[in-house]
């Protein structure tokens, strides 16, 4: 079955690198217009470059936002409206873990930091698109998750905290925006990016070991589980969270 989004126009917040640039990437791939967002405008536009170079077909728009910062998150997404003409695709990516120890030592500026980047910025750009261009236009919502919104870590509980609160805003805004828009969430485990290198580099073997599929993840990994979600692949899903993590919640509790 095809995804429907040859010359469709997809949103995506974090795409400067990691798993934001494998969704762009792979959307880019599938014929999708794609609009990369981030905080640094050089790092986006050499992903444009290497995007238009790949695929010369696809539109591609590099730009600037914060994704906290409501008058640059309408900015962008006035920007897509105008390149593209709407937005059928917004891909909530963007996240950060400025803390890790026991939530028992965490402060507030840390803890509004993360709820305003990982949570609060869900609601903000999916409001925004809503009313600039899909509450006519329909379209799909992905919004990256972590299985750590469902289960206990130590050192990123705080995080792991707004990552569950990302999977029941998908199930409330399924809800809210249905029929019009699909919402469903991805929950990766360790994936091998930036944000978790201090995870995953130090043990990487041991931690392959212990996975039913012996491998940490890989950008690509969540970019093709983000095409199914986003495309009419999943035409009868919404306010699910699809959990791509090589296996590491279904181990067993005692080997
Ligand atoms: N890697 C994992 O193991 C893992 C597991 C579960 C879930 N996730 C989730 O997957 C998503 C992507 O993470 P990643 O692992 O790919 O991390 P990454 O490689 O560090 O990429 C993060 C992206 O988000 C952007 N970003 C960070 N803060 C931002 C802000 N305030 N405003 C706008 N853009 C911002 C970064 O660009 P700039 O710095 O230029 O802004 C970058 O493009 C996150 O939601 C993360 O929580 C990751």
């Amino acid at each position: 079955m095809r995804t429907g989004l040859q010359g469709k126009t997809a949103l995506i917040t974090g795409a400067s690198r990691g798993i934001g640039r494998a969704i762009a990437t792979a959307l880019a791939a599938e014929g999708a217009n794609v609009v990369l967002s981030s905080r640094r405008q050089e790092s986006l536009d050499e992903v444009a470059a290497e995007l238009r170079a790949a695929h010369p077909d696809a539109g591609v728009l590099a730009k600037a936002a914060h994704v906290g910062d409501a008058d640059q998150a309408a900015a962008c997404v006035e920007a897509a409206v105008e390149e593209f003409g709407g937005i059928d695709v917004l891909v909530n990516n963007a996240g950060t873990n400025p803390y890790f120890g026991p939530m028992v030592d965490l402060d507030l500026a840390r803890a509004e930091k993360t709820v305003q980047v990982n949570q609060f910025a869900i609601v903000q750009w999916t409001s925004l698109a809503w009313k600039r261009s899909m509450a006519e236009r329909g379209g799909a919502i992905v919004n990256i998750a972590s299985v750590g919104g469902m289960v206990t870590e130590h050192g990123i509980g705080y995080y792991n905290a707004t990552k569950a609160a990302v999977i029941h805003l998908t199930r409330q805004f399924a809800v809210e925006l249905a029929p019009v828009v699909r919402v469903n969430a991805i929950a990766p485990g360790l994936v091998k990016t930036q944000l978790a290198r201090a995870l995953w580099e130090p043990n990487e073997e041991a931690i392959s070991k212990a996975l039913p599929l012996g491998r940490l993840g890989e950008p690509e990994d969540i970019a093709h589980a983000a095409v199914f979600l986003a495309g009419d692949t999943a035409s009868w899903m919404t306010g699910q969270t699809l959990v791509v993590d090589g296996g590491s919640i279904v181990r067993p509790a005692i080997a």
